[in-house]
């Protein structure tokens, strides 16, 4: 079946109104103003909350509908890609078709339907994937790396604006629970303790681990036990999880050899007055200085690609294979202000510095 462009498929009217959402600007939030907007009592902020997305949603959803429409080297005609515009502008639909918010009925309706468009976006990386690999299968393999920097930078946008669409709907129904725990708001945790949430993201990775190699290294993790702050404990598991799983699979790859004891992975969390940082060291060996710049792109792993499963099935985790553990970590550490650094001594192991921003009030990345 040919490609069809998206005013093939859906309505003149609507092709139009994505143009002319895409050109809107856009609102950022930050992590200190979602939970000082959060703390209010609830009659008055979902309202105003609801409100609010109705407008921003669709100014969001449809700058990412125009540009995966445009994208270079025949991607946007990939079907993979071609079925997240779909849902892009599916999502875009729904939204701009909702009538105006007035009360809080309207408001429960607006909740119910912005929760089912969470739900259709929640195979959009996995998508986006497949749809890069079959591209990258028809390119010249020696242009590659300099062709697929278009792409990165497209895909580093796109996700990033994914976390922020996925960030604001989710606060929103959230902020719904009728019995949440003192100190939640919506999503975040005004007392996280990194340490907690450090110690579960590393048991799920080594349950990742043992499953998939049969034994798993320790993980050791220094740090105030009783040190919290303001974060969303979410992404902190999902940066955490990734790069303990990279870890893992390092040192258990280089100590196949039963005889010899794997050395424990060490996570330490130091707590800044700007920066909480968590250094997650292994003895894995390290990665080459020439391999160092392609980690962070979307295209590279060493491991074997689980890409050619068929993309209804969601079964979820393996150890390593898109390649997408530590450029996506970066994008969550980065959208409330931190980073992600990876310093490699070859031969031996690996840093990885996670830094994550205490103060809460940095601007949302807006791409
Ligand atoms: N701690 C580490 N030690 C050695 N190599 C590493 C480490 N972390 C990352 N790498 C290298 O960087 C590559 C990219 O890592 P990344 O997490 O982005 O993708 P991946 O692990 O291959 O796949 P996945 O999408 O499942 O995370 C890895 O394939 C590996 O070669
Ligand atoms: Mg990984």
């Amino acid at each position: 079946m040919a490609a069809k462009k998206a005013i093939e498929s859906f309505s003149k009217a609507l092709v139009d109104d994505v143009q002319r959402w895409a050109e809107k600007k856009q609102t950022g939030v930050s992590l200190r103003y979602m939970t000082e907007f959060g703390a209010k009592p609830p009659e008055k902020f979902l309202l105003i909350s609801s409100q609010f997305l109705h407008k921003e949603l669709p100014a969001r959803i449809a700058r990412r509908a125009v540009e995966l429409e445009n994208l270079p080297f025949g991607l946007s005609q990939k079907p993979a890609v071609l079925k997240v515009r779909d849902w892009y502008l599916d999502s875009f639909r729904d939204l701009r078709s909702f009538p105006e918010i007035k009360d809080s009925s309207d408001e429960l309706a607006f909740t119910q339907m912005i929760r089912m468009i969470k739900v259709r976006h929640n195979n959009v990386v996995p998508a986006m994937a497949l749809g890069v690999q079959q591209l990258k299968k028809d390119l010249n393999p020696k242009a590659v790396s300099k062709d697929l920097q278009e792409i990165h930078q497209f895909l580093d946008r796109f996700y990033m604006s994914r976390i922020g669409i996925r960030m604001l709907i989710g606060q929103h129904v959230t902020l719904h629970d009728p019995d949440p725990e003192h100190s939640l708001i919506g999503q975040i945790n005004t007392k996280m303790s990194p340490m907690h949430v450090a110690r579960i993201a590393s048991e799920d990775a080594r349950n990742i681990c043992l499953r998939e190699y049969g034994n798993a290294p320790e993980v050791n993790i220094y740090g105030d036990l009783n040190f919290t702050f303001a974060y969303v404990p979410s992404h902190l598991h999902l940066m955490v999880f990734e790069l303990v799983k990279n870890s893992l699979r390092a040192v258990q790859e280089r100590y196949m050899n039963p005889d010899k004891d794997a050395p424990p992975v060490r996570i330490i969390v130091a707590d800044g007055i700007e920066d909480v940082t968590i250094k997650i060291s292994d003895e894995g060996g390290g990665i080459a200085r020439s391999g160092l710049p392609k980690i962070f792109t979307y295209l590279y792993s060493t491991a074997k690609n689980p890409l050619d499963v068929d993309l209804g099935v969601d079964d979820g985790v393996t150890m390593a294979g898109y390649g997408y553990g530590l450029p996506i970590s970066r994008l969550y550490a980065r959208y409330f202000g931190g980073d992600l650094q990876i310093i490699s001594m070859e031969g031996y192991g690996t840093d990885a510095y996670l830094h994550l921003s205490r103060l809460g009030d940095s601007q949302e990345p807006l791409p």
